[in-house]
């Protein structure tokens, strides 16, 4: 069975309602990472860094997922499917993902900011004093700026194996999780679903795809099951 891996970034979520980070109405437009998305803000207040990651949770479950979301796990008919996710939110695994590694954590989950196996699901808002089992205040389970991806060796490991390559939706801005294309095989078929997918030219063999996830996502599926 041929190995496909699904590289996706903000892009694929943003026609179920949740925004990117970059585009001209991005989150980053909004809020300050610095402010928002690192351990330092976490020390500084941790009230504002709860109430960014609260609003992001209550969106998601307000979300479902979208065309793009549902071809991927369409994939599993005939492939070996990997997908790898700069989202956070659950969107993939919803539409029938059996495989999906989150790099940057997931927004359905908590942990406890002093015990980093200590994870609990969490679908209210995480409030100033929610405590772990062992009495440390609850964090999101996130990867903030200036954290290690704990997952990227194992994100790498698929990349190297894939027959296929489908990146969907990201900037590629953000490292180290930026750097996995560069894995793919050289022999391995490379398609980007991106409507400002042009720019990534020094990616050798890649198929560019100037569309919506929504539209670019479902007929290239449709290709590859034929
Ligand atoms: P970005 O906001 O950087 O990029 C979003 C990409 O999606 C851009 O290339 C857009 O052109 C594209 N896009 C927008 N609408 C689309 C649509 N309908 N269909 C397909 N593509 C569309 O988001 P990411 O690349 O995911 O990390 O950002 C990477 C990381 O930066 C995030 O995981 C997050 C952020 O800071 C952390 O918070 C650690």
């Amino acid at each position: 069975m041929q190995k496909i891996v699904v590289f996706t970034g903000a892009g694929v979520s943003a026609e179920s309602g949740l925004k990117t980070f970059r585009d001209s109405d991005g989150l980053w437009e909004q809020y300050n990472i610095s402010e928002v998305a690192t351990p330092e803000a976490w020390q500084k207040n941790k009230t504002l860094v709860l109430e960014f990651y609260n609003a992001r949770r209550r969106q998601v479950l307000e979300a479902s997922p979208n065309k793009a979301h549902i071809a991927i796990a369409e994939l599993q008919k005939k492939f070996d499917v990997q997908v790898i996710t700069q989202n956070i939110d659950d969107l993939h695994e919803r539409a029938g993902s059996q495989k999906v590694l989150h790099l940057h954590g997931e927004i359905l989950k908590s942990r406890s900011e002093k015990f980093e196996t200590l994870i609990y699901r969490q679908t209210e808002d995480i409030k100033p004093g929610d405590m772990c089992e062992k009495g440390f205040q609850l964090r999101p389970h996130i990867v903030w700026f200036g954290e290690m991806v704990p997952e990227m060796d194992a994100a790498a490991f698929h990349v190297m194996k894939a027959d296929i390559l489908i990146v969907v939706g990201t900037s590629l801005e953000v490292y180290p999780a930026a750097g996995l294309v560069t894995y793919a095989p050289a022999h391995s078929e490379k398609y980007i679903v991106d409507p400002n997918a042009g720019r990534l030219n020094y990616i050798r063999n890649l198929n560019v795809i100037s569309k919506k996830a929504g539209e670019g996502v479902p007929a290239l599926v449709k290709k590859l099951l034929n």
